[in-house]
């Protein structure tokens, strides 16, 4: 018995790091996935690795006609939807408060925050009318506690949108008696592609600031997801995981 069996999810990001670790580690526990990224080549590929309960979607998180067609082939291949894990993230380098262009803030903010707003606005139409279901929003520690070193203004921006987006959905959804959970997960640094951003001087002073003396792995964030894909959760909403090997307790 898995702990996802019969659940149909949509994953964003899929095709690296976090968001292909959460597509792992549902598969591994019976669900059906759709992973769903900008990148088709890695996610092509990887969906066809992962066997005939992965199916890939080519997925701009931006665009709503996109998150229309996701969620149109997760029910016409699986037959229905249980949940959305809004992955799909980008950090940017110039983003601090006197360097960020326009540009860079409406990149940042597209992808990070509008991008989980559609995937929740979507998850929720699909799944209010049928089985209800559990959407999950990556934000981050970043929004929690502010970075001594100088905290990426756009991308701590869309993180605080992603916590608070979250809650009043999770509140609406609630008062509507929708079976719709919503909550987030803050990871602390994980390692990832995502970390290139970061020269080696830079990942051994984040290192520090982690008390358990290292960086987060993918899994560790996809078990917290899980978590809260599957029924283990029921009366978990509104809530924020805070996973970063004791990153805000310093
Ligand atoms: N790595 C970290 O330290 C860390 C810490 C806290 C939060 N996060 C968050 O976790 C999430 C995943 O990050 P990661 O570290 O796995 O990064 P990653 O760079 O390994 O993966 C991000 C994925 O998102 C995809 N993507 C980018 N823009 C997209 C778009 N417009 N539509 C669809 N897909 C798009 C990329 O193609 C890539 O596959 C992000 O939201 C990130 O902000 C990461």
């Amino acid at each position: 018995m898995g702990r996802l069996d019969d659940k149909t999810l949509i994953v964003t990001g899929a095709a690296s790091g976090i968001g292909r670790s959460c597509a792992e580690r549902f598969l591994e526990e019976g669900a059906n996935v759709v992973l769903g990224d900008l990148n088709e080549a890695s996610g092509n590929t990887l969906a066809a690795s992962l066997g005939a309960r992965a199916a890939f979607e080519a997925l701009n998180v931006t665009r709503e006609a996109d998150w229309e067609r996701a969620v149109a082939t997760a029910l016409a291949r699986f037959g229905h939807l249980d949940g959305v894990a809004n992955v799909a993230g980008i950090a940017l380098e110039g983003d601090d408060i006197e360097h960020c262009t326009e540009r860079t803030w409406d990149r940042v903010i597209g992808v990070n925050l509008d991008g989980v707003f559609l995937g929740t606005k979507h998850g929720v139409a699909a799944m209010k009318e049928d089985r209800g279901g559990s959407i999950v929003n990556i934000s981050s520690v970043d929004c929690l506690v502010s970075d001594p070193n100088g905290a990426a203004i756009a991308y701590t921006a869309s993180k605080g949108g992603v916590r608070l987006l979250s809650k009043s959905a999770a509140l609406h959804c609630a008062r509507h008696g929708y079976g719709i959970r919503v909550n987030t997960i803050h990871p602390g640094y994980i390692d990832t592609p995502m970390m290139d951003l970061f020269d080696a001087d830079a990942i051994d002073d984040v290192i520090r600031r982690h008390p358990l003396g290292r960086l987060g792995k993918p899994r560790e964030i996809a078990d917290a997801a899980l978590y809260l894909q599957s029924d283990e959760s029921r009366f978990v909403t509104g809530s924020e995981f805070v996973i970063d090997g004791g990153f805000t307790a310093l």
